[in-house]
């Protein structure tokens, strides 16, 4: 493979096998076949030490819940951290994913992605994390789905991940905004039809459509991703159509 790009990333948990399906189908299976990634799941109970390999303890102070060791933590990290690393812990506290943070984290050689459980990790582990992320404000039983979020996420980005066929580029020339809709073949279904401009060859037209419905979907269920958005003139001017016209049925 031309200018291969090959990053590691390294996943400390508690429940390692919980990854083994999602990582061994589809495209993320296909980008480890390929090189492309290298993941290793990791134990965190083998970085315990004592004779029962606790990792986790009750919190000083009392409370309810258990409280994840530092030093389980720490030793586990220091294990696999090199001198570009960047370590993520993953939890509903931390900075909100985004495409953005997907493309900075695609740009790393190296990610840590650590997995909490129970309440929370001692504090004084936070000495060795980068950073914090979070997949969104609700809570999950542990950081094992988040870290396959931004594992998959991450991996789709990565140089020969995807096929030839296919783009990672979301902004193409709808950045920013949600997908246009998608039609294949029979021309019709249970009377449904395709619509015209997509037959019709036309490719300018179907640029056009294409943005069109862009916009109106995202004005439409997110309006909050055109607020920081900067229409050129043809997005103004489709939303001029969007918001004056009156359209049956969707069709132009
Ligand atoms: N762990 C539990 N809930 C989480 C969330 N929403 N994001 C990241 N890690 C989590």
């Amino acid at each position: 493979m031309k200018g291969k790009v090959h990053m590691q990333i390294d996943i400390l948990s508690l429940f390692p096998e919980m990854f083994v399906s999602p990582f061994e189908s589809s495209i993320v299976k296909r980008a480890r076949e390929k090189g492309v990634v290298n993941i290793n799941l990791i134990n965190l109970r083998d970085f315990a030490r004592d004779r029962h390999q606790q990792v986790d303890d009750y919190p000083y102070g009392g409370g309810a819940g258990m409280v994840m060791k530092a030093d389980v933590i720490m030793r586990a990290v220091k294990a696999v951290r090199k001198e570009h690393s960047q370590v993520i812990y993953l939890s509903p506290r931390g900075r909100p994913l985004s495409q953005a943070l997907v493309r900075e984290l695609a740009a790393a050689s190296h990610l840590v992605l650590l997995c909490g459980h129970y309440e929370g990790i001692d504090e004084r582990a936070y000495t060795v994390i980068d950073q914090e992320v979070s997949i969104g404000d609700y809570v999950l039983t542990g950081g094992e789905i988040p870290a396959m979020v931004v594992t998959d996420a991450v991996i789709r980005l990565l140089p020969g991940a995807l096929g030839a066929e296919e783009s990672p580029e979301e902004e193409s020339f709808t950045g920013g905004l949600l997908e246009y809709p998608h039609y294949t073949r029979p021309q019709e279904v249970e009377g449904l039809k395709v619509p015209e401009v997509l037959i019709s060859g036309h490719h300018q037209n179907i640029e056009r459509w294409r943005k069109k419905q862009a916009l109106k979907r995202t004005l439409l269920q997110r309006p909050d991703l055109l607020l920081e958005r900067n229409f050129d003139e043809e997005e103004r001017q489709l939303l001029m159509e969007i918001i004056f016209t009156r359209e049956e049925h969707d069709g132009q």
